[in-house]
């Protein structure tokens, strides 16, 4: 999912009057800080040089990851339309970026953030949007515990937001942003505690009436909640060389690991069940790990002589359904 070149151009523009080496210290104390495990006592982003730091070493990033989850949904909710788009703590907007490059039907957006520098430079970023839902969309100043913000969306995201709030603000956090929303999107980073945190917001949007379509075939308690293991997936970036220059390294990639769920009023059947991490293939063998409904994360093994099955095995990919649909449908 190409990041769109408008943005891409945009992020080279709110960058350019930063010398190099500031915008480096931001990088690096920011990556230090999203690291820190603990909520934030007051926001994380502040200067206009942190910023633009953020958003051009992340947006590329946090784009890919929204981009993927909302993709893995469409696959089921093939119907989906949403025209109203609310992004709950969308900072410079990359929610709204992916939203609107998946959903040509969005015409309203509004993002909210407790930053004002975040919203200005999202405002600016979005004017040359080719979307006109990008153009056109609402940059509100909000803090979550102290002023109401409106609800009601046919699709909120809230995308890499938890980890900055105490367990008691993450959870009304979702169960407000889910209040008369027809689809609720949570992103969280693709570790250990930010799956923890996709599965405290799961039971939010469950109690809230919501139904699980993505990316859990059931909505049954997780079978990697013991924390053993953890529930994620990743999106390949391409690396911008303004990117490449704030971050070094040479590779012209990076994987963005993520942890997500989708929960929605409607009940949209889910994926026959999702493979988790990238399948292995050998001598005619493909091996993956399957999420069922029926028996948790199970080794699933295809082999040559299934003929089409076998076929399909090698083509599908981590964070795709299992078997596809059209197998299914046989
Ligand atoms: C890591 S950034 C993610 C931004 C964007 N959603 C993305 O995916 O790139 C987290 C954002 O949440 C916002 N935020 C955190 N706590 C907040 C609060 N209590 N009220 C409003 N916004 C908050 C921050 O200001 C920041 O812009």
């Amino acid at each position: 999912m190409p990041l769109p070149v408008e943005l891409v151009e945009g992020l080279d523009r709110a960058c350019a009057g930063i010398p190099q080496r500031q915008l480096a210290v931001a990088v690096d104390r920011l990556i230090s800080r999203y690291r820190d495990p603990r909520p934030a006592t007051e926001p994380i982003l502040g200067s206009p040089t942190e910023v633009a730091a953020y958003a051009a070493y992340r947006m590329p990033a946090t784009f890919g990851a929204v981009y993927s989850a909302l993709e893995q949904f469409l696959e089921l909710a093939t119907d989906f339309r949403p025209e109203t788009l609310l992004d709950v703590g969308g900072g410079t907007g990359a929610a709204l970026w992916a939203a609107a490059d998946l959903f040509p039907s969005l015409t309203a957006a509004t993002v909210l953030d407790q930053v004002d520098e975040a919203l200005r430079l999202g405002r600016r970023l979005a004017e040359r949007s080719a979307s006109a839902a990008v153009r056109s969309a609402g940059w509100r100043r909000v803090t979550f515990a102290e002023s109401p913000f409106p609800g009601g969306a046919d699709l909120v995201v809230v995308s890499y937001v938890l980890s900055e709030l105490s367990q008691a603000d993450q959870s009304a956090l979702i169960a407000r942003s889910s209040e008369s929303a027809e689809v609720v999107t949570v992103i969280e980073p693709g570790t250990p505690d930010g799956h923890q945190r996709i599965l405290a917001a799961r039971e939010v949007l469950i109690d809230a009436g919501l139904t699980v379509v993505a990316p859990c075939p059931h909505q049954d308690p997780c079978p990697l909640a013991d924390g053993a293991d953890w529930c994620h997936f990743s999106a390949r970036i391409n690396r911008t060389s303004l990117h490449r220059r704030l971050k070094g390294g040479e590779l012209s990639h990076e994987d963005e690991k993520f942890s997500y769920v989708i929960a929605s009023r409607t009940a949209y059947e889910r994926a026959a069940g999702r493979i988790l991490r990238h399948p292995v293939e050998r001598k005619g063998l493909v091996t993956m790990q399957v999420c069922t409904p029926e028996d948790g994360v199970v080794p699933t093994l295809v082999a040559k002589r299934q003929g089409r099955t076998y076929r399909r095995s090698r083509k599908v990919e981590w964070g795709d359904a299992w078997p596809p649909s059209d197998l299914v449908a046989d």
